[in-house]
């Protein structure tokens, strides 16, 4: 499986560490592909966000049309966190005493805060975006953050779990809620676990009250859909995972560790593209010299992601922004390469 074909995949990240060039890849794979008919998606998860810089134009947390059949969208993950606590308050309120609504208010405001959240609530608008199969896009296109962040992202069904169970923790006294836990409690990555609400015979929601369902039937959907996303995620026929790395020594290492990461959660490695290299005809000793330092560390890259495909996008003298500049400078280079 290599980067051929790329573009017929239902979902592509793009990875790899700060100022590598993620986003230009993003963008011009997202062009690469609207170029072939495809209606495409690029979604920004890095709170850094610059798919606007790329496009030339304001993005922000609504999808945007950049050209024919491209849109991209920049996650807002404050937004998203607050959007989430406010949902999740609601739902809680229900369940509380009224006399404890302030309290809880109080406490979710907390949980907004706290690490974990603002992760925890973009993962769940991805992970919607993700399974939404059959939705308005052939192909989504994720630039993500980096790449220690998007690992993170890709643990989301436990993550999500242990955020979820935590602000439930605030309303033990359920005793109903308690049981319903214990059958979204998270099992081992990749493994679908059998709750008591799949079996049709049985019908555990069975005695709760109505709100009390209705908050089981919350969670239980998002466990699902959580669950939905990873399976479209580890699945080669629809997800690949690109990198994108420099020749330089540190984001080599770290895209060697982000591979054997995402191997281990069964994430399907397309390849890697190696950006800007010192172009053929550049001349001067300098560069000579410089390029007997990038020809070193090609060298590591083949030695440290051996087997995975790779492509060469040499560095242009301008910036790479804008449809047209990716056009010429990018899009020849993928077109050839059969992406
Ligand atoms: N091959 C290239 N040639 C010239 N400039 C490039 C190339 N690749 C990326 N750039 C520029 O480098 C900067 C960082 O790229 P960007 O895609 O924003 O990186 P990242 O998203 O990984 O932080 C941008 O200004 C971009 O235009
Ligand atoms: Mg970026």
């Amino acid at each position: 499986m290599g980067l051929a074909g790329l573009t017929d995949l239902r979902v592509v990240f793009v990875g790899g560490k700060g100022g590598v060039g993620k986003t230009t890849m993003a963008g011009g794979l997202g062009a690469h592909a609207a170029g072939q008919g495809k209606r495409v998606l690029v979604v920004s998860t890095d709170p850094a966000h610059s798919l606007g810089d790329l496009f030339e134009r304001s993005i922000g947390d609504a999808v945007t049309g950049v050209t024919a059949g491209l849109w991209c969208l920049e996650i807002d993950p404050d937004a998203q966190a607050q959007r989430h606590v406010d949902r999740v308050t609601e739902q809680m309120k229900g369940l509380a005493a009224p006399a404890m609504h302030q309290e809880l208010v109080r406490q979710m405001d907390t949980a907004r805060h706290s690490p974990g959240a603002m992760e925890a609530a973009l993962l769940e608008r991805i992970a919607g975006l993700i399974a939404d199969q059959g939705g308005d896009y052939d192909l989504l296109i994720f630039d993500t953050a980096p790449t220690g962040h998007t690992l993170r992202l890709l643990s989301l069904p436990e993550a999500m779990a242990a955020w979820t169970d935590g602000l439930l923790a605030h309303n033990k006294r359920s005793e109903q809620l308690g049981q319903v836990l214990k059958h979204l409690t998270p099992g081992k990555r990749g493994e679908e676990m059998p709750t008591p609400f799949d079996d049709p015979r049985e019908d555990a929601f069975a005695g709760m009250d109505r709100r009390t369902r209705h908050v089981a039937e919350t969670l239980l959907e998002r466990r699902r859909l959580f669950h939905r996303a990873r399976r479209v995620m580890t699945d080669g026929q629809r997800t690949g995972f690109v990198f994108t790395v420099i020749p330089e020594r540190l984001p080599i290492l770290e895209t060697a560790r982000a591979v054997r990461t995402l191997t281990e959660y069964e994430i399907p490695i397309r390849g890697a593209i190696i950006n800007q290299l010192i172009p053929d005809d550049a001349d001067g000793e300098f560069l000579a010299r410089r390029r007997q330092r990038e020809a070193r560390y090609l060298d590591q890259i083949q030695h440290e992601l051996s087997g995975l495909d790779t492509l060469r996008v040499p560095l242009q003298s301008d910036d790479l922004q804008g449809v047209e500049a990716l056009e010429r400078g990018l899009i020849p280079i993928l077109r050839e390469h059969g992406v």
